[in-house]
């Protein structure tokens, strides 16, 4: 461990804590104890909605749920990384956020004239997501504690959207595979929270394995779990968290995701998946009208034939080699989707400079988290150089912490 990843937000946390968290604040023992984590995205960003390739890996660290049904349809949800006591709702009077407000504030509302703000309206959209399916899904108690850093671009929503999903599951023998409790809890964030956020961050909480990255095609959501033994091979992935909060909901997210559907119907195809690279060429002088669709086309194209190298040499068993593509990518959505921003930027070539293999910003941008894959014996002065370049710059200090490829959604106890 570093000195920096001293400061760094520790990874593990046991089922036992959070069991007696819920004793204590539901008075009762719970019925069962589950966990999902956050991830971050080796590479295909912003190809999700584009029904386009990605590659994401599950983190250590992970939100845990202790739950237990309830009889009388009411939810009372606690989080013990928030003050404010438990929230209380009505199942049946769970509604999506008025349409106005809800890009912006997260908030599900829960009959009575109360609103499940903020963080809260994860799991109670959870809930009615599940029952707008028409699933059996009433009444339960919730205490949650997450080692998933918010704001940093890791998926913490995703975490407790699918941390609640795959407890409800449970609690009501539902009997949900993984990949449709990814999509409940997509639908959750999508129309109860607001975010029109694509089906990867939950995808990979809910389906993720220890020491391997998932591949996921987003158009028919077929799936395989490519070996990603970074330590075995003398390297490591590094987690940038820049501090600069990264908030999806601001409208830039939402801005792309037109500009690509655009960009789709200007170029008669269903989405920008069905561009081959192949006809790359071709397809941007269609848009040379239109600079700004251009670029975004250009990075989803590009983006995409960048998993499929980087998956081919994590098959072929070569994890160096992907190096070059993950600051291709980065170039990508710094120069052409315009998602970075100063302290991203300044973490990826901090990094490079410093010797790393390849470096690129993770998530949706705007802030967050970079990823930075570094020879073990290296690891430790590429740290210190983006340390060292954020005090140069005055940024606040960056939390760098090592990613270890950890598993999906699961029951502890
Ligand atoms: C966020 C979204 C994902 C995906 C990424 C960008 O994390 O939640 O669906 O679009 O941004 O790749």
């Amino acid at each position: 461990m570093t000195a920096h990843e001293a400061a760094a937000p520790a990874a593990e946390h046991g089922a036992a804590p959070t069991e007696a968290a819920f004793r204590a604040v539901h008075g009762a023992a719970p019925a069962g104890i589950w966990a999902a984590p956050g991830r971050v995205n080796l590479i295909g960003e912003h190809t999700d909605y584009n029904d386009g390739f990605v590659l994401p890996l599950a983190l250590t660290h992970t939100t845990i749920a202790a739950a237990a049904p309830r009889t009388d349809g009411i939810l009372r949800l606690h989080s013990g990384n928030v003050d404010g006591g438990i929230v209380e709702l009505r199942t049946d009077d769970l509604r999506p956020a008025p349409r106005d407000t809800a890009a912006r504030s997260a908030s599900t509302w829960g009959g009575d004239g109360r609103r499940a703000e903020g963080w809260a309206a994860y799991p109670a959209g959870v809930v009615r997501a599940m029952r707008e399916a028409g699933l059996p899904v009433g009444g339960a108690d919730l205490h949650f504690d997450s080692t998933v850093p918010t704001g940093a671009g890791l998926s913490s929503s995703a975490a407790l959207e699918v941390v609640t999903a795959l407890a409800l599951n449970d609690l009501y023998a539902l009997g949900l595979a993984p990949q449709r409790l990814a999509r409940l809890a997509q639908r959750a964030e999508n129309a109860f929270v607001g975010v029109p956020c694509g089906i990867m961050d939950q995808t990979a909480a809910a389906c993720a394995t220890e020491g391997h990255a998932l591949f996921l095609d987003t158009r028919d959501l077929h799936s395989r779990q490519v070996p990603f033994d970074v330590a075995a091979q003398g390297l490591r992935l590094l987690v940038v968290d820049t501090r600069v909060k990264h908030e999806l909901g601001d409208g830039a997210y939402a801005e792309r995701r037109a500009g690509c559907e655009r960009g789709a119907r200007v170029l008669g195809v269903p989405a920008l998946r069905d561009v081959p690279y192949a006809q790359l060429t071709d397809a941007l002088a269609m848009l040379a009208d239109a600079p700004d669709i251009r670029a975004l086309v250009r990075h989803v194209v590009t983006e995409n034939r960048r998993v499929e190298e980087v998956v081919a040499h994590l098959d072929a068993g070569d994890i160096r080699a992907i190096g070059p593509l993950l600051t291709a990518g980065h170039a990508s959505l710094r120069d052409d989707f315009a998602v970075s921003c100063a302290e991203l930027d300044l973490a990826v070539d901090a990094a490079l400079a410093a010797g790393a293999v390849g470096a690129r910003m993770t998530g949706g941008g705007f802030g967050g988290s970079a990823i930075v894959l570094v020879d073990d014996v290296q690891a430790d002065a590429v740290d210190a150089a983006v340390t060292a370049a954020f005090a140069a710059a005055g940024h606040t200090a960056p939390r760098i912490f090592t990613a270890v490829p950890g598993p999906g959604a699961r029951r502890l106890a």
